[in-house]
């Protein structure tokens, strides 16, 4: 351990080894684990290891002000203390960690910069050695530890301010490759792919294409890491595939003990059914392993139709849908307006009289399955990304026209293009920094797709409105996706969430605009609020929380999966005491009683 950034630090030296002496009455690691033993893998014994022990009185006492809800003080004077308290923290975290990860004081902003958190430790550890030290330490402190990957997420599934953020992106496997291709074996009949969870979608694609693999599903950018996917059950718009949470059947994890845990379907199916969709509460995913599907070549066609011919029309809608392997349509309002009309609207701001919604251009985009014969002699493409140069919804337009440039860009993709499937998934190249966020919640389909079409007339119309009255839209681009459903407690695409004549399958209402765009946020409300009694319910990792009454609504929606959750995740010890909740979870899930 170095100590030398002791010197003058006396009242730390002695805090710190208070902290050390402790250990004397650590436990066994193994004795809470009933039944679960075999579910620890031996990494062999760390150098400098530390001991277990609880949470100290004078930890407790530094803590304290850190809580936004503890004390009783001006945001300033918080901000101070907790800056202060941070930095006594920060050389005792050091000490602890001994250099290796290195810790930071940070500030953390998520992609799209709608979460802010001031100040917390970061840490990006590389081996499952420092990944292990930095849990240790916080137990021993009686911190919070979250993990992060890309920051793809707009919600508050980030570690509290004060705590440590750990940025799994650089972990090597101890023992094994980082992305590695698992033939059949006895009790698995298929193949699987086991890859550290810091690994980007794009690179886990170029592997799996090398390797002949597929996997049925994959949200529209690849730019986010295999743990943020399967933490937040993330989708794409595969109709009979469900989202990476429903692909996963085998896990390894260090929970809030340090060890590394290894759990999978076949032993742990009712654990498995937790920690597939996790919000990170399982503690630090460390590699994942997810079945796939030998691959395929496909076509993806782009086509531009009539809005109303096909989003309000509910028999076409679902002749397409069911039709297709994938469907993806996207709307960017207002833009089916001529050259004179859009000159007009410049200069003056009005609307035409003859625009309307319905006879807006949607981009209809399909991924199937090719026959040989049509593949026959054309090139096998890679990704093919939309030509955005940098922005989400399409262009450099700014403003109400910017509909029109974004469906430009995307006439701009080939109509027809052969990829092996996985290189078919991801379209949007998202920029390093986003100026538009999206919000998405999720609704059953009901066999007669009267639900989707209802809730494409509610967006549609309220968009339409809000152009018409205010010279403004809500929303720059409303992607719906469609996908299937399975087993998970906390997936939002949940077999066990069902509305009559259901189809088994989730549609996602997302809809995309820069955070301060007027009526975005009231559009989100709003919707929530007409579903209200079909069970609507947020993607985990969107612009959520802000609509008032959500966690009440999403307790009532999800029912008894929430505590079946906590009570799987309570059973497989990995988190007795909470390290890796944070203030926004612990509001839905409650605090664990199981802490000793
Ligand atoms: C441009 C863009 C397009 C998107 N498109 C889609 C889409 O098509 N479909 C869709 O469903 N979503 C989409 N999303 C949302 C995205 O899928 C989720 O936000 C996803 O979680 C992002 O992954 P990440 O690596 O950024 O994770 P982060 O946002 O960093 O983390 C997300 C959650 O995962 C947890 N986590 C991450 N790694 C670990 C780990 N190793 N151990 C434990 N917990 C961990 C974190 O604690 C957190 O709770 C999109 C987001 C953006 C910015
Ligand atoms: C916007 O993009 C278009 C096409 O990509 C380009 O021709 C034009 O010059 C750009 N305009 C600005 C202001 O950057
Ligand atoms: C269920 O959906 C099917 C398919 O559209 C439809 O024919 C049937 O009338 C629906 N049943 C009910 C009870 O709504
Ligand atoms: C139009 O804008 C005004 C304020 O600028 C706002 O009060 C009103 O609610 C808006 N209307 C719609 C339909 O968004």
């Amino acid at each position: 351990m170095k100590i030398t950034n002791l010197a003058g630090a006396a009242p730390l030296a002695v805090l710190a080894l208070c902290l050390l002496c402790s250990g004397a009455t650590a436990r066994s690691v193994l004795d809470d684990l009933n039944g679960l033993e075999d579910t620890v893998v031996d990494i062999g014994v760390e150098p400098a290891a530390h001991s277990i022990f609880k949470r100290s009185a004078l930890v407790e006492d530094i803590m304290g002000p850190l809580s936004r809800n503890v004390r009783q003080v001006d945001e300033k004077t918080r901000s101070m203390l907790v800056y202060h308290h941070m930095k006594i923290l920060h050389s005792i975290l050091e000490m602890l960690l001994g250099g290796n990860p290195r810790v930071d004081i940070f500030q953390f902003i998520n992609w799209d910069k709608t979460i802010q958190i001031d100040q917390l430790f970061y840490v990006k550890p590389k081996t499952v050695w420092e990944a292990r030290r930095v849990i240790l330490a916080a137990r021993r402190l009686g911190m919070h530890v979250r993990a992060t990957g890309a920051g793809h997420s707009r919600s508050p599934l980030y570690v509290d301010e004060g705590n440590i953020m750990m940025d799994v992106r650089d972990l090597q496997r101890h023992d094994g490759p980082f992305m590695e291709l698992n033939q059949e074996r006895p009790g698995r009949d298929f193949k699987t792919v086991t890859a550290m969870t810091g690994v980007y979608e794009v690179e886990l694609n170029e592997f799996m294409t090398k390797e002949g693999v597929a996997i049925l599903a994959q949200p529209l950018n690849d730019q986010e890491t295999l743990g943020g996917m399967v933490a937040a059950s993330t989708h794409g718009s595969t109709w009979s595939a469900p989202t990476y949470s429903g692909i996963v059947v085998e896990m390894r994890l260090l929970d809030s003990h340090g060890r590394l845990r290894r759990f999978t379907k076949e032993d742990h199916p009712m654990i498995m059914k937790a920690a597939s969709c996790n919000l990170g509460m399982f503690g630090i995913m460390y590699d994942i392993t997810i079945k796939v599907e030998p691959t395929f070549v496909v076509k993806a066609e782009n086509r531009f139709v009539r809005l109303g011919d096909l989003m309000l029309n509910k028999d076409a809608l679902r002749a397409q849908v069911t039709g297709s392997f994938l469907t993806e349509i996207s709307w960017f309002p207002f833009n089916k307006i001529s050259d004179a009309a859009a000159e007009e609207y410049s200069r003056t701001g009005a609307i035409p009289d003859d625009w309307s919604a319905a006879d807006d251009t949607v981009w209809l985009r399909t991924i199937n399955r090719a026959q040989q014969s049509e593949y026959q002699g054309q090139t096998i493409l890679g990704p093919s990304y939309l030509p955005t140069k940098g922005s989400l919804s399409g262009g450099n337009v700014t403003g109400l026209l910017r509909g029109r440039g974004a469906i430009d860009i995307a006439k701009k993709l080939s109509p027809k293009s052969f990829h092996y499937l996985v290189n078919a998934f991801p379209v949007i190249l998202p920029p390093r920094w986003g100026t538009e966020t999206s919000a998405a919640f999720m609704l059953n389909i009901d066999n007669s797709f009267d639900r989707v079409y209802r809730a494409f007339n509610f967006m549609i119309s309220r968009s339409e409105q809000q152009i018409r009255d205010n010279g403004t839209t809500p929303m720059n681009a409303l992607l719906p996706r469609f996908f299937q459903n399975h087993e998970c407690f906390l997936c939002p695409g949940n077999a066990e969430i069902q509305m009559p004549n259901d189809s088994g399958r989730t549609l996602v209402i997302d809809f995309l605009a820069p955070p301060a765009q007027q009526g975005f946020y009231k559009a989100a409300a709003d919707f929530v609020e007409f579903f209200k009694n079909e069970k609507v319910r947020p993607h985990w990792a969107k612009r959520h929380d802000n609509i008032a009454g959500i966690i009440d609504h999403v307790k009532d929606v999800y029912g008894s999966l929430l505590p079946g959750f906590s009570e799987q995740k309570r059973l497989a010890r990995v988190d007795p005491c909470d390290m890796f909740m944070n203030s926004y979870l612990i509001a839905i899930f409650g605090r664990s009683q199981s802490c000793y």
